[in-house]
């Protein structure tokens, strides 16, 4: 590696920037995580389809299998061991990661996050009711944030009045600029109170998520630990993402109007949020996998233990998608790949484009003259590179004329 290596984040540019240098150096390349610690990651399509082909055969999700995290070389107050060393379902590797996905999966098949339809759609309006009298809003504050956290929290039992708390937590978790000791602290205090939330449901049951694993625990052989690694990442990735996606379809949307028109009048939404998962993926650099022995990917020779990721907005890619700073929705995206593919596609697909379908065709409807209140080149992005999406995005809800 040289000294010319990629960093993620590159100080001072956004992330999205830093991953277009990348997709134009190569198929796959070298670079730093924060902490000087160096990796590869998958930026063309075909590295990207090379990579997820290899779960479970050329790579583990596991640490167990990356030397670097057990000789000293990635240091033990890594701030993203949190995320790395934890036994989640994004950390296991066949039938360990099989028993902990089967046990939820048939939660989130197609028709069952069908019929969350008509709630999805009560706490849409519950909250868009809450600011439809204000003339100038930030949406993020007030609607893409509060909305996947409510539909998520909801999900699995966690009270209205606690859902707030996984927001700062995740916010601390995800940000590059959190310390090892502040991202500890947060995931502490995370799963300290998803431990009270499971002791709660074995002694009062309810009609929630959280309450089924634990009633089928019998069968699904789970452990109460197990079950609170699965909460907290189901809840983090089930919001910080789907929130990105809300901000970035609106300002993608606000810059270009006649893609706005057009999916106005052709109700075309399902398109959109498509487009926006090619032009702007919420979900950015999926950095931990392990190469379990040497590997070649798109042509690139990569050492075995070595730390791979792959860039999950990789609709960029300019060798797949012709012009693809183009935002169209017209586009075909049948080879989608934003949310991953294999062992590991995202448990929570279906209910994020369920989710955003419903919550920009009802913000359109409800406020047909929406428009940003600023330039969409003056809206700042969160200070990360797992995810990507605006930190607010102030509109005016209708027209001052
Ligand atoms: C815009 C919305 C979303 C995007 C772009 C997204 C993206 C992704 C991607 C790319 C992966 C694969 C990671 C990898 O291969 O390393 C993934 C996995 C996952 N996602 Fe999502 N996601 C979204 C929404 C959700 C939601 C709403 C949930 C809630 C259920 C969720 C839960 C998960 C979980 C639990 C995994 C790990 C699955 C496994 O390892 O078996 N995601 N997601």
């Amino acid at each position: 590696m040289t000294e010319s290596l990629f960093q993620l984040p590159t100080a001072g540019e956004p992330v999205i920037d830093t991953f277009d240098r990348m997709i134009r150096t190569g198929p796959i390349v070298p670079y730093e995580l924060p902490g000087g610690v160096q990796a590869w990651m998958a930026v063309s399509h075909q590295a990207v389809e090379e990579v997820l082909a290899g779960d479970g055969t050329l790579f583990s999700k596991s640490t167990k299998n990356c030397p670097a995290m057990h000789d000293g070389t990635v240091p033990a107050d890594w701030p993203l061991r949190v995320l790395t060393d934890a036994d989640h379902l994004l950390n296991l590797d066949g039938a360990d990661h099989m028993r902990m996905r089967r046990a939820i999966a048939r939660a989130f098949t197609p028709a069952r996050v069908a019929q969350l339809q008509p709630r999805v759609q009560q706490l849409t309006d519950d909250l868009i009711d809450r600011f439809a009298d204000q003339p100038e809003i930030d949406l993020v504050e007030h609607f893409t944030m509060p909305l996947p956290v409510a539909v998520i929290c909801e999900l699995f039992g966690v009270p209205a009045g606690d859902q707030a708390k996984f927001r700062g937590w995740t916010a601390t978790l995800i940000s590059h600029t959190s310390s090892g000791e502040q991202t500890q602290a947060a995931m502490g205090e995370m799963v300290g109170y998803l431990t009270g939330l499971v002791e709660d449901k074995h002694r009062d049951p309810g009609d929630d998520l959280t309450s089924d694993l634990v009633r089928a625990q019998p069968e699904n052989g789970i452990t109460d630990a197990e079950l609170v690694e699965m909460l907290w990442i189901i809840i983090v990735a089930g919001h910080e993402t789907t929130m990105h996606l809300l901000g970035n379809a609106v300002v993608a949307l606000s810059a270009n109007p006649d893609q706005l028109a057009t999916a106005k009048d052709g109700d075309r939404w399902s398109e959109v949020v498509e487009e926006t998962l090619r032009y702007r993926n919420a979900a950015c650099a999926m950095f931990n996998r392990y190469a379990l022995t040497d590997v070649r990917i798109a042509g690139v020779d990569i050492p075995a233990g070595a730390i791979v990721g792959w860039f999950a907005g990789v609709g960029r890619d300019p060798r797949k998608h012709a012009d693809p700073q183009v935002f169209d929705i017209a586009r075909d995206h049948s080879d989608q790949l934003a949310f991953g593919r294999g062992p590991h596609f995202c448990l929570g697909a279906h209910l994020a484009r369920l989710e955003s379908h419903i919550a920009l065709a009802t913000l359109y409807r409800r406020f047909p003259e929406l428009r940003l209140v600023c330039d969409p080149a003056e809206i700042p992005y969160a200070p990360q590179f797992m995810t990507n999406g605006p930190l607010c995005v102030p509109v005016h809800l209708r027209s001052l004329g």
